[in-house]
């Protein structure tokens, strides 16, 4: 398909298949298009959107297929959401949007700090100061799960990697949702905004590593990032691209699917029985609730030279969405795909931290974070119950909750 600029006089008929409008996800009504456009084989171009002409990349395979290709598929070219980078805008660069040789040494930095001997070694800091949200939480009584547990938790495992000063690490929270929303790209006042609390937030890391420079190395990512060969040089700018990358990775990440964890077993009682009734099925069950959330609905690449994709032409320059909320959907892959099951054989297949060389560093994380929130909840015989609609976040980029009211049972 030819990818031609839209042309100003025309009038196009809006695409039903452009799955980048934010009240898809803001109305939970995004299923339908993508079922349609999976169907339809996966891949679609929207020639008209608010983000410009780009490929939807909608199946399982498809995605595997450009992700496995990263010298074809760029992640540098224009970055990796769908919101386009205009002229005058700051570029804040970090390794995600970083291609080979670059990547790999900015990568293996911060690595290490996600070993499966420094997930015991975090772990026990993890458990205690889960169970100590969770005593604290009130029983039959209404309260808001978002900011309560799932902000509240996932602020405090980055304040542990960080070794952040315990009392602000409210301030990652404001830092990462300033960062994560895409729609701001359409408003040039709020840009502006966002650009003082990410130097706001550049200032107050600065600090914290000047700190440690000279120092013993401790095992935190600050001081990793300054005992490294490839990050000890970052300029400022880069510094700051890859510490936002890292709070903002990690933060609505696992904040949603801990929101996903009481949303979606609320949704699904039975499977919440299951696993009430065998905690065994804990870790099975944390990658399911992965799967079915898809807490980053997609990442972009942009093509180095013109290819093919399943019999459709891809031109050098094109934009390409992928879009892992769907390929979680894919039936040929996870059969009855919209529903939860905590046993699923192959919950682990799901794309929710992509594919190949840019796969999700801090998964392991995640898991361990979201393994232990259903352990203690478990322990203590906690049920979540949702007490009405959650208010959900209106982009394509975080897909995920802004408020949950629930109120706690005891099993
Ligand atoms: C990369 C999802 C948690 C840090 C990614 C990617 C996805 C993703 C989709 C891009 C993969 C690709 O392009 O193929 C998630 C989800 C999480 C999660 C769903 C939680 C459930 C975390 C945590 C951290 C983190 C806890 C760190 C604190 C990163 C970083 C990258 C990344 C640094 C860039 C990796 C690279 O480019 O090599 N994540 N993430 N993420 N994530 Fe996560």
């Amino acid at each position: 398909m030819a990818t031609l600029a839209p042309q100003p006089d025309t009038v196009y008929a809006p695409d039903p298949l452009d799955v980048s409008r934010p009240e898809l996800y803001r109305d939970d009504t995004w299923h339908s298009p993508f079922r349609e456009l999976r169907a339809k084989g996966g891949i679609h171009y929207t020639e008209v959107s608010d983000f410009g002409p780009y490929w939807s990349i909608a199946n399982y395979k498809s995605i595997v297929h450009v992700e496995s290709l990263p010298e074809l598929y760029s992640s540098e070219a224009a970055g990796i959401t769908i919101a386009d980078l205009k002229e005058g805008d700051v570029r804040m660069p970090m390794f995600i949007a970083m291609d080979r040789p670059k990547h790999t040494g900015q990568r293996r930095t911060v690595a290490p700090a996600f070993t499966p001997s420094e997930m015991v070694r975090l772990s026990a800091n993890i458990r205690a100061r889960t169970a100590e949200v969770l005593d604290a939480l009130p029983v039959g009584e209404g309260f808001d799960w978002v900011d309560t547990v799932s902000i509240e938790l996932t602020t405090q495992m980055l304040a542990i990697l960080f070794d952040f000063p315990w009392a602000d690490r409210r301030k990652l929270t404001f830092w990462s949702d300033w960062a994560g929303d895409i729609e701001i790209a359409k408003d040039p006042v709020k840009k502006q905004e966002r650009l003082a609390h990410l130097w706001e937030c550049a200032a107050y890391f600065s600090q914290l590593w000047n700190a440690k420079v000279g120092k013993e190395p401790s095992p935190d990512l600050i001081s990793m990032m300054i005992h490294s060969d490839a990050m000890s040089e970052m300029d400022q700018q880069e510094f700051l691209g890859n510490l936002i990358l890292l709070i903002v990775g990690g933060n609505d990440t696992t904040r949603n699917s801990m929101s996903a964890y009481a949303y979606g077993l609320d949704r699904f009682p039975d499977e919440r029985g299951k696993l009430e009734n065998d905690p065994g099925l804990i870790a099975n069950a944390t990658q399911e609730i992965i799967r079915w959330q898809t807490p980053l609905a997609h990442m972009r690449r942009t093509a180095t030279a013109d290819a093919e994709i399943d019999g459709h032409r891809i031109r050098a320059g094109d934009k390409l969405a992928l879009w892992y909320v769907s390929a979680n959907r894919d039936e040929s892959v996870f059969a009855d795909a919209d529903s939860i099951r905590v046993d699923r054989a192959n919950a682990r297949r799901h794309l929710a931290f992509g594919h190949g060389i840019h796969r999700c560093v801090g998964a392991r994380l995640a898991e361990l974070q979201i393994g232990i929130l259903l352990e203690e909840m478990a322990k203590r015989r906690l049920r979540v119950n949702v007490t009405g609609e959650p208010t959900r976040v209106a982009a394509c980029f975080v897909h995920g909750y802004k408020s949950l009211p629930v109120e706690l049972s005891r099993y």
